[in-house]
């Protein structure tokens, strides 16, 4: 110990830069050169994930499911949320192409304006997944995939079940639609696919259409407008179940009968959405899952070791009357 103590000057500086070239050598090692660096000594892959925000159950449950996901594959998340604004995911995107993560992915909040930040992610050759919902860059080479929904056939079930259910009427179905936030993908493709089942029915006619941005509180607002403007709606078309849910208290305070006096579709299929259908307050849901965790853990351990993947990954989906609500309920995770 004595002797441990008294050790000479030379010696101590010699043991000192021993031990910081041993850091530095680990700290080197570490960085991998498939992705941007991050991989650890201990084999953990670092994922950055930019998310949209907290702005319905469905995403509360992708957010789960993305976290859990992680933890259970190993891999290193860094989360941020992006509270519904582009320039905040843009801002995360280029905190993680900075950190060197080994893969970054993101749901985008838009559709249009990716291609600078996604350029800077190929430069720095960090492989970029997206989940939920896509780009509408030409440029296929900015993305290794897409993992996520086919909204337009979404949108699509809900207009095919409503031709059926009106096919019957005489007068005109007077329809109004709550649209997802301006520019997101679920939002145009949910309405185009709603609008392509409908078209060869002219008594079926659309009289209102806004965003309601995926929020119950949108949703509500939206529909008290809607209410007040038209003193007959027949159906209601809500792009996801919050906004459905919130305009069922608009719909209830007007003095009108949810799914009785004014027929709703929604898509999502969330808890909450399936119970509003078991109860006869909504008509129907097309399913939209958002349990994309573990396939996307899936394919970024693929793309961090240079494996080929599919470019584009659809999930599978159904969809559900007020009896199938029923009898799923039991069972439903989110
Ligand atoms: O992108 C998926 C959509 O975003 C869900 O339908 C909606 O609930 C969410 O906010």
């Amino acid at each position: 110990m004595g002797k441990m103590r008294t050790q000479s000057a030379p010696w101590r500086a010699a043991a000192v830069l021993a031990s910081v070239l041993l850091v530095g050598g680990v700290a080197a090692c570490g960085n991998s050169d498939t992705g941007g660096g991050g991989t650890k000594d201990d084999g953990k892959i670092t994922m950055g994930f930019s998310q949209v925000g907290a702005e319905s159950g469905w995403r509360t449950a992708n957010t789960t499911s993305i976290k859990e996901s992680a933890a259970a594959a190993g891999v290193e998340l860094k989360f941020d949320d992006a509270q519904q604004k582009q320039e905040n995911q843009i801002k995360a995107i280029r905190n993680y192409i900075q950190q060197k993560v080994d893969v970054i992915a993101f749901s985008p909040v838009v559709e249009s304006g990716w291609d600078t930040v996604l350029k800077e992610a190929k430069d720095a050759k960090i492989p970029v997944i997206l989940t939920d919902r896509s780009v509408d860059s030409a440029d296929k080479t900015l993305y290794k995939t897409f993992l996520g929904s086919d909204f337009v056939k979404e949108g699509k079930l809900a207009g095919e079940w409503l031709v059926e259910q009106k096919k019957s009427a005489t007068g005109t179905v007077n329809i109004v639609e709550l649209q997802g936030n301006t520019g997101a993908a679920p939002a145009n493709d949910r309405k185009k696919g709603f609008g392509e089942a409908i078209a060869a029915n002219p008594n079926l006619k659309i009289i209102a259409s806004q965003p309601g941005d995926f929020t119950r509180a949108g949703g509500k607002q939206v529909m008290e407008q809607f209410l007040k403007a038209n003193p007959k709606i027949d159906v209601l078309f809500a792009h996801n179940d919050d906004m459905g849910l919130g305009a069922l208290e608009a719909i209830t305070a007007a003095g009108k009968v949810p799914g009785k006096d004014i027929t709703i579709i929604t898509v999502d299929a969330v808890k909450d959405g399936m119970q509003a259908l078991a109860d006869g307050k909504f008509n129907f849901i097309a399913e939209c899952s958002p349990l994309l965790g573990p396939q996307l853990m899936d394919l970024a351990k693929k793309v961090h070791a240079g494996e080929e993947v599919p470019p584009r990954i659809e999930t599978e989906e159904t969809t559900f009357t007020t009896e199938q609500a029923k009898e799923a309920l039991p069972n439903r995770k989110y």
